[in-house]
């Protein structure tokens, strides 16, 4: 059984529903138990109950909610101590309304969180281009779902933008299965001659 916990912060909804499709997609894939948590929930035993965690946050000022970046500075970072993290799967995902042709900073925000799970040494999935939905909802980093049409009107995160981010929950979930109960990093180091 592969524990996939999904990390979140939201106030108007869109980076829940994103989460929601991602739980939708982690439940489709046999033996998954899949947790769904606001930031500000979650504990160290609910990170090291885990075998995924995917942090999804909307797209504030160019960079993560700060709710997200407290759970990262806080409740990780006691694990980043301990190594506790070291060799799970990791993900992200946002939402944003992409002012401006470049994303509004959506990839800026993307990889900061993918830089806060590399340095928890967690193994990083992507998302395919190949992924259904991507086109509408793709990164390589993850899904990107936007809350805003193209005159920012605000459309909420649509159906068809879902799409991709059911995939990659599907994605998580089944890499973790493979992967729950290896020791993938070696240790001690080996001292190469
Ligand atoms: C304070 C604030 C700052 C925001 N800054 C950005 C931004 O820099 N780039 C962007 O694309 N969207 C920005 N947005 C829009 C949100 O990211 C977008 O509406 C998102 O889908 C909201 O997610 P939620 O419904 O889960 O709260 C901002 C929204 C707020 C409230």
């Amino acid at each position: 059984m592969a524990n996939v916990l999904i990390v979140y912060a939201t106030d108007y909804g869109n980076t829940r529903k994103m989460a929601e499709a991602i739980a939708s997609g982690a439940m489709s894939v046999p033996d998954t138990q899949v947790s769904l948590k606001l930031a500000e929930d979650v504990t160290t035993d609910d990170l090291i109950a885990s075998d995924a965690l995917i942090v999804g946050t909307p797209v504030h000022m160019g960079s993560p909610d700060w709710r997200v970046k407290k759970f990262i500075d806080t409740v990780c970072s006691r694990l980043w101590m301990k190594d506790s993290m070291v060799g799970k799967v990791g993900a992200i995902f946002a939402t944003g309304s992409g002012y401006g042709n470049a994303g509004g900073g959506s990839e800026l925000t993307m990889l900061a969180l993918l830089n806060n799970l590399a340095e928890l040494g967690m193994v990083l999935v992507p998302l395919p281009k190949n992924t259904p939905g991507y086109y509408l909802a793709g990164l390589q980093w993850g899904p990107y779902g936007r809350s805003a049409g193209e005159k920012m009107e605000q459309t909420g995160v649509t159906d068809e933008r879902l799409e991709a981010a059911t995939y990659h929950g599907a994605n998580v979930s089944r890499i973790a299965s493979v992967l729950k109960g290896h020791d993938l990093f070696a240790k001690p180091i080996p001292v190469l001659a």
